[in-house]
């Protein structure tokens, strides 16, 4: 039996994945989650008895000893953060402290026996673009912002635990991820959720900002591979996906999807935080899969259809 943690495992990523590992009865997944932008709601209703979920604070070093000294796990999905552009800008000093909750989750890691982590970086490490695509190893970081930077100290300090004390690690740094169940934080659910209520699709600046959007399905599988095949341990993967689009494009795409009325509006670029480009290498990702990933058409699909069956 493999005794697994998921912090922020209430949240959009991290409900996804623990829906997938409790569906294997040869793990045991202990979801925690202090519930800032996290809801019960995403995950399953208690039928299976190879789960539980706890509400608590990672960067709060009692709540989250009590927990692992206790449960002794093998492995731990770190994906516990604040996050969201607007959050994360407005309030700096709460982004900054998700660097006390790495601290704790890698030191209790260490003492009790956790043979690997996964922890959830982010493509904002690459910061405005040197170069694309953004490679793993060669592409140098360029991260500026609070909530980056954070990312970067929390990369810095797997790979810094696993020189002193061999603790092995995994690093996903995702592009945007999205799929039903986000919050409207995010642009995809955003827009999709504005079209289907016929309110107006607000870009900030001229729109020729580009992303790349994968689907959550792809993400879930590309980790779970990584996790069951032991792949890249110790070393740090791009999930993402290799088609970049336009955050006008996108709205134009939605409103295709959704069959909307609804405007595309634009209001004055953001003062930061919105990076002109991004796109990600996913070489070692595309090993992972082994198949075709989700086109965005077809993600906006599902998110539709999901939104439909559930109203
Ligand atoms: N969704 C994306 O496209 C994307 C892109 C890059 C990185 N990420 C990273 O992936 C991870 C998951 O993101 P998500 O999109 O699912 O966001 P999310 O907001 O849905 O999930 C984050 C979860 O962490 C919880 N949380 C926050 N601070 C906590 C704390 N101190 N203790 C316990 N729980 C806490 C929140 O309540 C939430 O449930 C995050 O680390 C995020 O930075 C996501």
């Amino acid at each position: 039996m493999n005794r697994i943690l998921i912090t922020g495992g209430a949240g959009f990523i991290g409900s996804a994945l623990a829906k997938r590992l409790i569906g294997d009865s040869n793990n045991y997944v202990v979801v925690v989650d202090n519930l800032l932008t996290g809801s019960l709601r995403r995950l399953p209703a208690r039928a299976q008895a190879n789960w539980q979920f706890i509400k608590a604070d990672v960067n709060n070093f009692d709540d989250i000893s009590a927990i692992m000294t206790s449960f002794q796990f093998d492995y731990v999905f770190h994906y516990a953060a604040v996050v969201g552009v607007q959050r994360t800008l407005h309030h700096p000093v709460m982004v900054l402290n998700d660097i006390q909750g790495i601290r704790n989750i890698l030191n209790l890691a260490k003492n009790t026996g956790v043979r690997r982590v996964f922890y959830a970086s982010s493509s904002e490490v690459y910061g405005e673009p040197v170069e694309l695509p953004q490679n793993e190893e060669t592409t140098p970081l360029n991260s500026r912002l609070p909530y980056a930077i954070v990312k970067n100290v929390g990369e810095s300090f797997l790979k810094s635990y696993h020189r002193e004390y061999g603790l092995s690690y995994t690093i996903f740094r995702y592009f945007n991820t999205y799929g039903p169940e986000q919050s409207d934080d995010f642009v995809v659910s955003r827009f999709l959720h504005h079209a289907l209520h016929g309110r107006d699709l607000v870009i900030h600046g001229d729109g020729l900002q580009s992303r790349t959007f994968l689907y959550i399905d792809d993400n879930v599988d590309a980790t779970i591979t990584c996790f069951q095949q032991h792949r890249y341990v110790n070393d740090i993967v791009n999930i993402g996906h290799d088609r970049e689009v336009t955050i006008l494009e996108l709205a134009h795409k939605v409103l295709e999807v959704t069959g909307s009325t609804s405007r595309i509006v634009h209001h004055a670029p953001l003062k930061e935080g919105d990076m002109r480009r991004r796109l990600p290498d996913i070489r070692k990702m595309r090993s992972l899969l082994q198949r075709p990933l989700v086109s965005l058409e077809e993600g906006l699909r599902k998110m539709v259809q999901a939104f439909r069956d559930a109203s």
